[in-house]
């Protein structure tokens, strides 16, 4: 009996540690209750099963509009890396949070009315934002100096910084974000960025 408890003690830690309790439902990222959406679902804003927008390669069933915008990339006298335009996921954040594409624009519609305001409101202007949408690899890191080896640091999220936080070996809005708050942190984060642990992944400061 006692060693049963003690099994499943520490069956229920292992499970804690293993497990994200975050959930889409109830957050930012939830317009099923709004009045533009009268299907009342969740993924429909951003996925559909069917007849999918290939505008941006690779997406996950997008079924968002895409913005069109063109974006001023962060520079600086520092960085090593080369920063374009937005492109893969990222694309798909800008969609909504660059305040171009109204939040309803999803299948067919075109014309919404709602759009992203305040300070979430991340606009075109990419020049004051950490930069993305660039390859981030282990001559990147050693050019730096200053970065770890993303093929080989962990991440503290199960496997290497590439693994859990690249796509298709590129940092994107989603290297720090999780859009389905899947962690459960504020700002969607991946990871706990207390003591600025989320920094301290990737940069060795
Ligand atoms: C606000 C927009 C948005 C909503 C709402 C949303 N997603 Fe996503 N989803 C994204 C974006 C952006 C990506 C690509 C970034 C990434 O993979 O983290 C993605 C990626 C995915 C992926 C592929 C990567 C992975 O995480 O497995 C799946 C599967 C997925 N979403 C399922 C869902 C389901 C199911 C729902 C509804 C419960 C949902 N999403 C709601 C934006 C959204
Ligand atoms: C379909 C439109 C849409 C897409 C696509 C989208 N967002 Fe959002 N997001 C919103 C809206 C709208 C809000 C703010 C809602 C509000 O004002 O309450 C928001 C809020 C947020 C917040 C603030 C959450 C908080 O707790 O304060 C973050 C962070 C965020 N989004 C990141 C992302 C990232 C990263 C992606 C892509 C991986 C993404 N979003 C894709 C519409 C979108
Ligand atoms: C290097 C990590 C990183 C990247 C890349 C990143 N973010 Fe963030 N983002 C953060 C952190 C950390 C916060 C919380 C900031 C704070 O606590 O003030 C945040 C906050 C936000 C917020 C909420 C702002 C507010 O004040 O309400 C939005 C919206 C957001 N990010 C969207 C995006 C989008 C869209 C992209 C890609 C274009 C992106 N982020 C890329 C780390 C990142
Ligand atoms: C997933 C890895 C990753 C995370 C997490 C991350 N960064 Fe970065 N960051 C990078 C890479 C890679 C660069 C590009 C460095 C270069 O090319 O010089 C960069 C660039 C920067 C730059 C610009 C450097 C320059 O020379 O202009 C600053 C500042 C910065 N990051 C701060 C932060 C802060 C603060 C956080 C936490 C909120 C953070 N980063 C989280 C990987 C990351």
């Amino acid at each position: 009996m006692k060693s049963a408890h003690i099994f499943l003690s520490l069956f229920f830690i292992a499970c804690l540690a293993q497990v994200s309790f975050g959930q889409i439902t109830g957050t930012d990222h939830d317009f099923s209750g709004r009045t533009w959406n009268s299907s009342g679902e969740i993924c429909i804003v951003c996925h559909t099963p069917h007849n999918a927008n290939g505008a941006v390669t690779g997406a996950p069933l997008w079924n968002h509009q895409v913005t069109g915008a063109t974006f001023t990339p962060y520079s600086s006298t520092t960085l090593d890396a080369t920063v374009g335009q937005p492109a893969g996921n990222s694309k798909l954040c800008l969609s909504c949070h660059d305040g171009t594409v109204a939040v309803e624009n999803y299948g067919n519609v075109t014309n919404g009315a709602e759009f992203l305001s305040g300070s979430e409101l991340i606009g075109t202007d990419l020049s004051n934002d950490h930069p993305i949408s660039f390859s981030y690899d282990a001559t990147l890191a050693s050019t730096d100096g200053g970065l770890y080896d993303p093929t080989t640091q962990t991440s503290g999220l199960g496997g290497t910084i590439g693994d859990d936080m690249l796509f298709a070996g590129q940092l994107e809005c989603a290297s720090c974000h999780d859009v389905h708050n899947g962690a459960g942190y504020s700002n969607f984060l991946r990871k706990s960025n207390s003591g600025s642990a989320l920094c301290l992944t990737c940069h060795n400061k």
